[in-house]
């Protein structure tokens, strides 16, 4: 077991700006309060909030040095006082999110609109170190034969995706579905539920290089679009003959927002979970109220969500794409893969 008068390797940062700013921490290992266990980190995903986090969230972090990291899978190295149902040794991963269980939200079921709604690697510190305390709540126990970096992939990206095409836009398989951002974490978990799990009828998705498209083919995209060859919304509506699709899930934001407008039937669903490229698009609600769109947001993931999204991934009905793992002391190469749009699935620290 760690003492707490040890110290571990983290990445993390002393003040936030540029990816620059992240360094190769040494940090004591944290303590483990009551209802709290210790995990030996074996695997940390990035997550785009990681950029998010360096760049511009300075008013949710609690301390510095911060280290990020809201998925991430290892071994309970420790077990603090009043946990119940975990052992040293046990195999975890964890929900990204962290609610209070109390507010008329958390009583509904509805965690990712709980009063005091926080995330690892935002607002608490994550699993980008050698270890983390974890609030047994937040603990997900990992089946045997699931490996380490799936287990820190599949969270947050598979519980986001599930819950905006399924809880959210409440997809059937006969209708037809565009996937904007359809390489990035979230995108190709949407692109997977959308065909292993609903069985849409026709997936279209966007992308930015013919690499990411030869990936999204893969994948089982239908009809893969460059959007910097061409104007996606004029695509998608010669592709379905001017019908246009049932639903568009746009992670991405910014010039993205009213083409994917445009590329809905009248009653379509726009749902949105992410604006990686700007949170303050133009709009346009003629668009909104002629064809009678329903524009809706999705965050993160309930419980219920959660479960079932990651039952898809124990069973290998769909499985995070890894494109490439680093140790901790490759974080400038890691984030800097991210930061230049050169990844699609995910990119994983593995620590031995
Ligand atoms: N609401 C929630 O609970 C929640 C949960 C998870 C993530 N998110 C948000 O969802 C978004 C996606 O997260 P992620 O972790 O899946 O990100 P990611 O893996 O970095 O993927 C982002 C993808 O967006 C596309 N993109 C298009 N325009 C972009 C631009 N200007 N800058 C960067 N990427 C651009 C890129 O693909 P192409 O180059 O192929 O177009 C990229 O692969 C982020 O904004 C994240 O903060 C929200
Ligand atoms: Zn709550």
């Amino acid at each position: 077991m760690a003492g707490t008068d040890e110290t571990m390797q983290a990445v993390g940062f002393h003040e936030h700006g540029p990816i620059e700013n992240f360094e190769l921490l040494d940090v004591p290992v944290p303590e483990v309060d009551a209802g709290e266990v210790l995990v030996e980190v074996r695997a940390a995903s990035l997550n785009h909030q990681d950029l998010f986090a360096i760049r511009e969230l300075d008013h949710y972090v609690p301390e510095y040095p911060f280290w990020g990291g809201g998925d991430f899978a290892g071994v309970i190295d420790a077990v603090g006082e009043s946990v119940e149902g975990w052992s040293v040794g046990d195999r975890v991963a964890i929900d990204p999110t962290i609610t209070c269980g109390e507010c008329r939200f958390c009583e509904a079921g509805e965690q990712s609109m709980c009063d005091e709604y926080a995330v690892f690697g935002e607002h608490r510190k994550g699993g980008f170190a050698e270890y983390a305390a974890v609030p047994a709540g937040s603990l997900v126990a990992v089946p045997d034969g699931v490996a380490f970096e799936t287990a820190a992939a599949a969270p947050m990206v598979t519980g986001t995706a599930f819950r905006a095409l399924l809880t959210r836009a409440d997809l059937e398989p006969y209708e037809d579905l565009l996937v904007v951002g359809a390489t990035g974490g979230v995108g190709h978990m949407a692109v997977q539920l959308a065909t292993e799990v609903i069985g849409v009828d026709t997936l279209y998705g966007t992308t930015s290089t013919e690499e990411k498209a030869d990936f999204l083919r893969e994948l089982g995209v239908d009809h893969v679009i460059d959007y910097t060859e061409e104007d996606f919304a004029s695509r998608v509506w010669d592709l379905t003959g001017g019908d246009g699709v049932d639903a568009v899930y746009n992670t991405v934001g910014g010039e993205t927002w009213v083409p994917s407008m445009r590329t809905l039937r009248p009653g379509g669903r726009l749902v949105t979970s992410g604006a990686t490229a700007g949170p303050n698009p133009e709009t346009e609600i003629r668009l909104v109220f002629v064809r009678q769109l329903d524009v809706m947001g999705s965050t993160a993931h309930s419980s219920t969500d959660l479960r079932h999204a990651l039952g898809y991934v124990w069973d290998g009905t769909v499985e995070p794409v890894i494109q490439e793992t680093f140790s901790l002391a490759e974080y400038d190469a890691a984030f800097r893969t991210m930061a230049d749009r050169e990844a699609y699935g995910k990119l994983v620290f593995t620590l031995d």
